[in-house]
C-alpha cells in the first residue's frame, strides 16, 4: 500500500516521486515515492540510518536529488534552494541543537525572522513567546544557558515566526522531558488543525502516533509502510516495526499492516 487512506480527497501538499538522493557515491533514498496530505501530520519512522533525516534534508533543498521529482502543492520544487523554500513557507527544525548559543533568546528569534524583515519579525515575536512561557522568562539570557527542552522550544518558536505552511521537524523530543514532549506534539497538532502540513521524524513513536494522521516507515531508504497512524497503533506488530526488527526473522503476529 503506497498511499494512506485519503477519504476526503484532501490535496497533497508534499509529493516525492521516485526520488534518488544520497551523499557523494552513497545513495540513501532509493526511488522513494510518497505523498503527504495538506493539513496533516505525517510521522516518518524507521531504524537508525534508514534515511529519515535525509528525506527532510532533500525536501528542504539541502541535498539535490539525483533523480526523481519533489512537488509542493503540485509545483515542482526539485533542487530549489532552502532560502527560496523558506520564502514559499517551508520551515525546517533539524535534528540536534541549532541555536546561536552565544546570542540571546531574543536575538535568536530575530535571526529566525530575518527573511521577513526586522519590523515584521519583531512584531511576531510576542505571539510566539506566548506559546512558550519558560522561554519568554529567559528572553535576554544566552540561548546556550537554556535547558535542552527550552532550547528545542526556542527552535520550534523560531520556525513558527515564519507562520509556515509546511513544518519539517526532525526528532523534536530528543532531550525533552515527557511533559514537554507532549506539549510539542500538542502544539504541532494545533498547527496542523489550523492548516499547517507537518512532516515529523520521531523515535518516540507510540506517543507521536497519537497526534499524527499518517505514518510512513522507511528501511534502507525505501518505503515499507504508509498507513493511517491509528491503524499502525492498533497493529500487534508495532513494536517489531518500530525497533527496526521487521523483516529480521522474528515470528510475526497476525497483522493488518501490510508491508510493500
Ligand atoms: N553528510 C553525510 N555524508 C555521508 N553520509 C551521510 C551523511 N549524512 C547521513 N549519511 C548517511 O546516510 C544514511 C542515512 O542517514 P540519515 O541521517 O538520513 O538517517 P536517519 O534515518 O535519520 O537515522 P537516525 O535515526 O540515526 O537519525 C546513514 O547511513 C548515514 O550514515
Ligand atoms: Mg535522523
Amino acid at each position: 500500500m503506497t498511499e494512506p487512506l485519503n477519504p476526503n480527497n484532501a490535496p497533497y501538499c508534499i509529493e516525492f516521486h521516485d526520488v534518488v538522493a544520497g551523499y557523494k557515491d552513497f545513495m540513501i533514498l532509493n526511488n522513494l515515492s510518497f505523498s503527504v496530505r495538506a493539513g496533516s501530520i505525517t510521522l516518518l519512522i524507521g531504524p537508525n540510518g534508514a534515511g529519515k533525516s535525509t528525506v527532510l534534508k532533500t525536501l528542504f533543498g539541502l541535498l539535490k536529488p539525483r533523480q526523481g521529482c519533489i512537488r509542493l502543492d503540485g509545483r515542482d520544487i526539485t533542487g530549489t534552494a532552502p532560502s527560496a523554500l523558506l520564502a514559499q513557507g517551508i520551515a525546517f527544525v533539524p535534528q540536534g541543537r541549532n541555536l546561536f548559543g552565544k546570542l540571546s533568546v531574543y536575538e535568536n528569534l530575530e535571526l529566525g525572522g530575518i527573511t521577513l524583515g526586522m519590523k515584521t519579525a519583531r512584531e511576531r515575536i510576542p505571539e510566539v513567546l506566548e506559546l512558550f512561557p519558560r522561554v519568554k522568562e529567559r528572553l535576554h539570557s544566552r540561548a546556550a544557558s537554556l535547558s535542552g527542552g527550552e532550547q528545542k522550544q526556542l527552535e520550534v518558536g523560531r520556525a513558527l515566526l515564519l507562520r509556515p505552511r509546511v513544518m519539517l521537524i526532525d526528532e523534536p523530543s530528543i532531550g525533552l522531558s515527557p511533559i514537554v514532549v507532549q506539549d510539542v506534539f500538542k502544539l504541532l497538532r494545533k498547527l496542523a488543525d489550523q492548516g499547517t502540513t507537518v512532516l515529523m521524524v520521531e523515535q518516540n513513536v507510540k506517543s507521536a502516533l497519537r497526534y499524527a494522521d499518517d505514518a510512513i516507515a522507511l528501511e534502507s531508504g525505501r518505503l515499507v509502510l504508509h498507513k493511517p497512524a491509528e491503524a499502525v497503533l492498533a497493529d500487534p506488530n508495532m513494536e517489531r516495526l518500530f525497533l527496526g526488527g521487521a523483516h529480521l526473522g522474528e515470528p510475526a503476529q497476525p497483522s493488518d499492516t501490510a508491508f510493500i
